[in-house]
């Protein structure tokens, strides 16, 4: 809001927010009454919906991930009242829906969507006219609301003021000159301004063109310290890559040597991790780390229980976020616990967190984007650094989690057991990373005819043994989600306990064979899998397997714990390629969203 034209602003912000949901858009402005334009489809379509004359300095917009009610124009927010006088878009789930629309439509209440945001737009329209302020009508409506969100909304009536709230959805506030901004993300907000507010669960905010202010659920204003977020307008750009995906696999030599920046100590072979906010007794003192997160995050935590387990031989494991939170754990005094999140925001994850700390539990972050809900809401951690990852499939930020671990574990180890050669030799390890990856990133054109060559198949099976299993379950996550291509991964010891059965001529198997201890029994694997006629394509250090697989993409050697991180670099390039092979839309797989703040 300002004295420009909103509705510009709002269509480029939306496009920069388009990876966090796309099956629909829609803007509202002010100017004497409100103007509205929806539409199902993308961010583009509705950019050509919108007329010239669109005019009003004030606005509101969306870009949906269907709840509730399919992709269509009606369900598109913003949603309004009945008697168009007030507007909402919301991030997030209204869980009692059902409920308040049985009310509101038993008051005469008719609905025009079948959203569960078009309750929350009447609720603010019912107090609306007889209290003091939006933001009043706003508090009220929102004590009726069980469930999350992160809202924007509007009165006709009051045309200098936006109010926006947060329960577990992110809003973010630009502040401008004589302008102010709000958004779910940064990334919409850096073409205008830097200097930014984060909203905690539970907060409200009122803003106007010269200023905001910012409220508890109580009611009582909260003062706000603005943070200036260092991220550039051309972080968001393709710069010049086809995808945003290509554009990130190709930055990893820079992501990863920005996570590694300033914590290597060459001395004393240890690691720097200030963050973290911990004393070298303290660190002593966990007897168990565990790890939680979702999706990939899951599975850079299982490279991270591994590292951690071999480097400091501390027990560690890793588990899903959103199964960790619903299982009533037992939170162990003698534990610490990690969340990992690229974004900060993904619910499950934070509702897990939150779960962890009501029970008392120590728990650290490794998360990518600065000040987002996570990293708020953890005791310390290590920012990964990454930049701003836009892709949904993640890549750039797997591979620096991957690498905040190894960097944890070699602090852990090097406050217990891990002697200063060990340490040296990870140490060593960890700063070769960086030119190792850009080895395989130049290997990107045969890895490309490789996709081409197995993107034929509906099916694919990825193996790995201990170090390498994680790999091949994030290899066929980036495959599944990104190209469509069915994709199973399984630990390569299992294989012959039940999917064995599967194998032949028509699904090619993904081996990760790294040179170390498993490298026999991984080449047994692979004579089994030929003996039944099926393909390999092996992802490996050298070429004993070449008699053993069809194809093999070799990758540089480096420290046995270290060479998950790099054999993940051939993963992403196959899954990319096979995603532009088949005219996938590569940054935009149908069905995701870049950070999931429902539940
Ligand atoms: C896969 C992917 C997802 C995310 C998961 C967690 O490529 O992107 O599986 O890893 O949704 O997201 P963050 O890390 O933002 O918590």
């Amino acid at each position: 809001m300002g004295p420009k034209d909103a509705a510009p602003i709002l269509l480029e912000g939306l496009a920069r927010l388009e990876y966090r949901g796309y099956d629909s858009a829609g803007v509202v402005v002010s100017n004497r009454g409100l103007k509205v334009r929806k539409v199902k489809g993308r961010v583009a379509d509705l950019a050509k919906a919108v007329p010239a004359r669109f005019k009003g300095g004030l606005g509101i917009g969306h870009t949906r991930w269907a709840t509730h009610g399919v992709p269509s124009d009606v369900n598109a927010h913003p949603h309004l009242s009945a008697d168009q006088r007030v507007a909402v878009v919301h991030n997030g789930i209204v869980e009692n829906a059902t409920e308040l629309r049985a009310k509101l439509e038993a008051d005469g209440v008719v609905f025009a969507s079948d959203t569960d945001t078009e309750v929350l737009a009447h609720l603010v329209a019912r107090t609306v006219e007889d209290t003091a302020s939006l933001e009043e009508a706003v508090r009220k409506a929102l004590k009726s609301v069980v469930g999350t969100y992160g809202i924007a909304v509007l009165d006709a009536e009051r045309p200098g003021e936006i109010v926006v709230a947060r329960n577990g959805s992110p809003i973010v506030i630009g502040i401008g000159e004589k302008e102010m901004f709000a958004a779910s993300d940064v990334a919409a907000l850096v073409r205008y301004t830097r200097q930014v507010v984060h909203l905690e669960d539970g907060e409200l905010a009122v803003l106007r063109a010269d200023g905001f202010h910012t409220f508890a659920s109580g009611g009582l204003e909260t003062a706000k310290e603005p943070l200036t977020v260092d991220v550039e307008a051309g972080h968001y750009d393709t710069g010049g890559y086809e995808h945003y995906l290509l554009k990130e696999i190709s930055e990893q030599p820079e992501t990863v040597a920005r996570t590694l920046s300033g914590r290597l100590d060459e001395r004393f072979h240890i690691a720097h991790l200030g963050g973290l906010n911990m004393d070298a007794r303290e660190t002593r003192s966990f007897r168990r780390v565990k790890i939680i997160g979702c999706g990939s995050a899951y599975y850079s935590g299982q490279i991270g229980a591994q590292l951690i387990e071999e480097l400091a031989r501390i027990p560690a494991d890793a588990e899903p976020a959103s199964e960790f939170r619903y299982r009533n754990p037992v939170v162990d005094p003698d534990t610490l616990y990690v969340a990992i999140s690229q974004s900060g925001e993904t619910y499950d994850t934070l509702a897990a967190v939150q779960e962890l700390k009501r029970k008392g539990g120590r728990v650290i972050g490794i998360v990518n984007a600065v000040g987002s809900a996570i990293a708020r809401e953890v005791d310390g951690g290590i920012y990964l650094h990454a930049g701003p990852e836009v892709s949904v499939a993640s890549t750039k930020a797997f591979t620096s989690t991957a690498i905040a671990f190894a960097l944890l574990a070699l602090h852990f180890g090097r406050v217990h057991d891990l002697s200063p050669a060990e340490g040296r030799r990870i140490v060593d390890g960890l700063a070769k990373l960086p030119a190792q990856i850009e080895e395989i990133l130049e290997q990107g054109p045969a890895i490309a005819e490789l996709s081409r060559k197995y993107a034929v198949h509906p099916s694919m099976m990825f193996v790995g043994r201990v170090r390498g299993y994680p790999v091949a379950r994030e290899g066929a996550q980036k495959l599944k989600e990104i190209s469509y291509i069915h994709a199973e991964a399984y630990p390569a010891s299992e294989l012959k306990h039940g999917p064995l059965a599967l194998i032949g001529p028509e699904l090619p198997t993904v081996a990760i064979v790294p040179d170390d201890e498993l490298l026999d029994k991984n080449l047994t694997t692979l004579g089994e899998i030929r003996a039944r006629g099926g393909r390999v394509l092996m992802i490996g250090h050298r070429e004993p397997g070449a008699k053993l697989a069809d194809d093999v993409i070799v990758v540089p050697r480096n420290e046995i714990e270290l060479d998950p991180i790099l054999l993940t670099i051939p993963l992403q390039l196959l899954a990319y390629h096979a995603a532009v092979a088949l005219e996938r839309d590569v940054d935009k797989p149908r069905n995701l969203a870049k950070s999931v703040t429902v539940e």
